[in-house]
């Protein structure tokens, strides 16, 4: 497997403190080829941002989590735009979206920042990264108002049903699938991972968080990511290269960067 493209991740995250730089560089010896750095603050992003920089192979997207959004004030959102903008390693606006499973921030507050962000995905022309846990149908509301289906972007870590896929499908949005594909239990996503057009998908891995099986409750990296892509070939019934293939081009397609294997068509050279 040498070609793979981590679509959500969290180097920054303090957990890989201790051994950071070790961790990265085992990336780009064992096939992971890039990696997106996701902000979920905006510290967070600042920290996505100087990673980017520092490593050829990674990216990053730089927006605020719904459980966050008391980080967003007049100077903040200047900050925002200004590198969002300006950042040539920044391919996106994320992670923003709603969360109702934590309770400590208002769902208004949530909604409101969430549109704002996405007015400003639209105004820099780039792609959005969205979280939604427990939110289904009001993020699929907020993101009819805005016409995300014109910005374009990825449902990270996809946790509803598979009805659910096909009114984001209607979107034309990506579906993130991870670590969580791999849990026993996980029926209703394995459903929804069948039924989602294979163009539509991208690996990610959401690291720290969510490592696959038999690594679940460690601390998970992309190196993991071989058994998402083990089980998401059983659950479609086809090849493990054929997912690597797809997931690849995908991402690429999905925050618009150029595809070295590719043609400028998009069509795979190997
Ligand atoms: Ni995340």
């Amino acid at each position: 497997m040498d070609y793979i493209f981590d679509t959500h991740a969290h180097y920054d995250d303090e957990k890989f403190d201790p051994d950071r730089a070790e961790v990265l560089a085992s990336l780009q010896e064992n096939g992971i080829r890039k990696a997106v750095d996701v902000g979920a603050g905006i510290p967070s992003s600042k920290r996505a941002q100087s990673l980017a920089a520092a490593y050829d192979f990674l990216y990053c997207a730089l927006g605020v989590h719904p459980t966050e959004v008391g980080d967003l004030n007049d100077e903040t959102r200047a900050w925002l735009r200004t590198q969002a903008a300006g950042d040539p390693k920044c391919v996106a606006i994320g992670e923003i979206g709603l969360d109702y499973y934590w309770e400590d921030t208002p769902h208004e507050d949530q909604k409101r920042e969430f549109l704002w962000q996405m007015d400003l995905a639209r105004e820099l022309g780039k792609p959005i990264i969205i979280h939604s846990r427990e939110a289904a149908r009001d993020t699929y509301d907020l993101m009819k108002e805005a016409r995300a289906g014109e910005i374009g972007g990825v449902l990270h870590c996809y946790s509803y049903t598979r009805e659910m896929a096909r009114e984001f499908l209607e979107m034309d949005f990506y579906f993130g699938i991870g670590g969580v594909i791999t849990f026993k239990n996980s029926v209703k996503l394995k459903e929804a991972a069948q039924y989602i057009p294979l163009d539509r998908i991208v690996l990610e891995t959401d690291c720290p968080y969510l490592a696959p099986v038999p690594f679940r409750g460690k601390r998970n990296s992309s190196l993991y990511l071989p058994y998402v892509v083990e089980t998401l070939a059983q659950v479609r019934g086809i090849s493990e290269e054929e997912v690597l293939r797809a997931t690849w081009e995908n991402a690429h397609r999905l925050y618009r960067l150029p595809d070295p294997l590719c043609n400028e068509d998009g069509f795979m050279l190997k």
